[in-house]
């Protein structure tokens, strides 16, 4: 008895930190997010159910700190490994995705900015290699600056919730949805910024041609971009988003 309380107590504090999405929507149409009880399944030599979402360790602290930008990580989260499905989205289309804090809490980090990006597979997405995937940004959100709200303030607000849209002139094909939080209430201090990646397959249907050039995640942020290195405990007037330039389709 002794020894499985101590046990809890330390699967508690592993859990402390995460956050990850745990549910995603296409076109308001539930699919599985990627769940801890997944990696703790997979860990014992369970089995882990064909899910689009992404394997992810998103446990101790549960993100990627800008030390780790230059690593893979930064693509689709620590150890991540493609999900084995695809899942149709048809260009134009939107996709939901649902964030569960530790203890299935509030979102705790109301300042940062909100961004979705789009990588060519290049063949089967559950084959892909997130080091050799290049993202488009298609979705960034920072912070409204008459009222001073960040995004992810809008995503609480919307039980945990954020929805990003499909560029309707995107090419049809195979791709990894790769959607992001990255909170800033520490990001005053170097290294105190926190990404929070998540990747989904999905393929896109439509008779769109665009096939904008994309950025490895190795190149998607530096520690010291003012987007990243920045205080947020002042009035806001001018946020940086980081990240490579919006694809407007
Ligand atoms: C928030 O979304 C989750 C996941 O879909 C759901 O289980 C929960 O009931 C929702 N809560 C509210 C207040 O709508």
């Amino acid at each position: 008895m002794k020894s499985s309380v101590s046990l809890l107590g330390a699967l508690a504090t592993v859990v402390v930190g995460h956050g990850l999405v745990t549910d995603f929507w296409i076109n308001g149409q539930h699919q599985q997010g990627f769940l801890l009880d997944y990696y703790y399944a997979k860990k014992n030599g369970g089995t882990v159910p064909d899910i689009a979402a992404w394997y992810a360790e998103n446990l101790d602290i549960g993100f990627v700190a800008p030390t780790e930008y230059g690593t893979a990580a930064i693509n689709c989260h620590k150890n991540a490994a493609p999900g084995k499905l695809t899942k149709t989205v048809p260009a134009g289309g939107s996709m939901s995705f649902y964030w569960e804090a530790a203890n299935k809490q509030p979102w705790p980090h109301s300042q940062g900015p909100i961004l979705s990006y789009l990588a060519a597979c290049n063949g089967d997405c559950s084959k892909a290699d997130p080091t050799k995937l290049a993202w488009v940004k298609i979705d960034a959100k920072g912070i409204d600056y008459s009222t001073q709200r960040w995004a992810s303030e809008d995503l609480i607000a919307n039980n945990n919730t954020w929805t990003s849209k499909i560029p309707a002139s995107i090419a049809p094909g195979n791709y990894v949805f790769r959607h992001e939080i990255i909170a800033l209430h520490a990001a005053g201090s170097l290294n105190g910024a926190q990404n929070y990646p998540q990747c989904f397959n999905i393929q896109i249907t439509g008779s769109g041609n665009a096939k904008p050039s994309g950025t490895l995640g190795t190149a998607l942020y530096k520690a010291d971009h003012p987007g990243i290195l920045f205080n947020p405990y002042r009035t806001i007037t001018d946020y940086p988003m980081p990240g490579p330039t919006l694809f407007n389709g």
